[in-house]
């Protein structure tokens, strides 16, 4: 599954056109993903009016609807839905669009959130604004982030999760794609794996211009260290919960039986 990505095509920085679209879902399908919610950016901070943010909704369903349109019969592509990233720097951005039926991760009352590259505090008022509103909270890349001084990254990653927020990992960032923006990353992620705060792990795929997003690459890193339960469960069964919203569950042993075969 992949519940990252940028696969909408021409929307934001993602895929352009269609048959980049197309030949990234294919390579995903060859990789083993099956299931795929796209998530085109929702810059709320550059969204000034409500107008803007139905505006841009509607854009991205349009689009989306054209690239449903035209993998219906395909059988080399997962099945998709849509989501957003939604750009959320502080809780009132985030009020914005809690309450929309229309936002979240492929209909499901998750929100796949980043809250900007260079923290600005603990962001804390945005995770308990999701979660009051009854809807769950992902963590788009915290191993990405730049953390303010005095604060500790997996202290901070720990907290949100005890508030209930579920951490996404990049699939790239195993693997150092990140290191030239943010040295920090691929250690980071790694800790994350150290310390079990790893809930998902996604592609957050560009299109062809950007590279380090192979789930199956992910996969392999994982396995190699001995981490191939984790890697099932952040790849496969944890995404698969968030979008039948069994967040904060344990999902029974029924469902993560048939969550592996997904
Ligand atoms: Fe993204």
């Amino acid at each position: 599954m992949d519940l990252h990505n940028h696969l909408v095509p021409g929307v934001d920085d993602g895929c352009a056109d269609l048959p980049e679209s197309l030949d990234a879902l294919r390579t995903l399908y060859a990789e083993g993903v099956r299931t795929l919610v796209a998530t085109p950016h929702l810059l709320l901070p550059r969204l000034g009016t409500d107008a803007a943010i139905d505006s841009e909704l509607d854009i991205q369903r349009r689009a989306f609807a054209r690239l449903a349109e035209r993998l219906e019969g395909a059988r080399d592509v997962p099945t998709v839905g849509l989501g957003q990233e939604i750009w959320a720097p502080d809780a009132a951005a985030l009020r914005r669009v809690v309450a929309r039926p229309d936002v979240g991760l492929g209909g499901s009352r998750a929100l796949l959130v980043e809250f900007g590259f260079d923290l600005t505090g603990t962001h804390m008022d945005v995770v308990r604004t999701a979660l009051e509103a009854g809807r769950g909270i992902v963590i788009a890349h915290p191993e990405r982030y730049a953390y303010p001084p005095g604060v500790e990254p997996l202290e901070l990653m720990r907290q949100w999760r005890e508030h209930g927020a579920l951490l996404q990992v990049n699939a790239g960032s195993f693997s150092g794609h990140y290191r030239d923006h943010r040295p920090m990353s691929e250690a980071l992620a790694w800790a994350m794996v150290a310390n079990r705060l790893v809930d998902i792990v996604a592609t957050d795929h560009h299109g062809p211009r950007r590279a380090g997003v192979s789930p199956l690459e992910a996969f392999g890193r994982l396995a190699a260290r001995g981490e191939q339960a984790l890697a099932l469960g952040a790849m496969v069964e944890r995404p698969g919960a968030v979008l039948r919203d069994e967040t904060g569950e344990e999902a029974p042993e029924a469902v993560r039986t048939r969550g592996a075969g997904a």
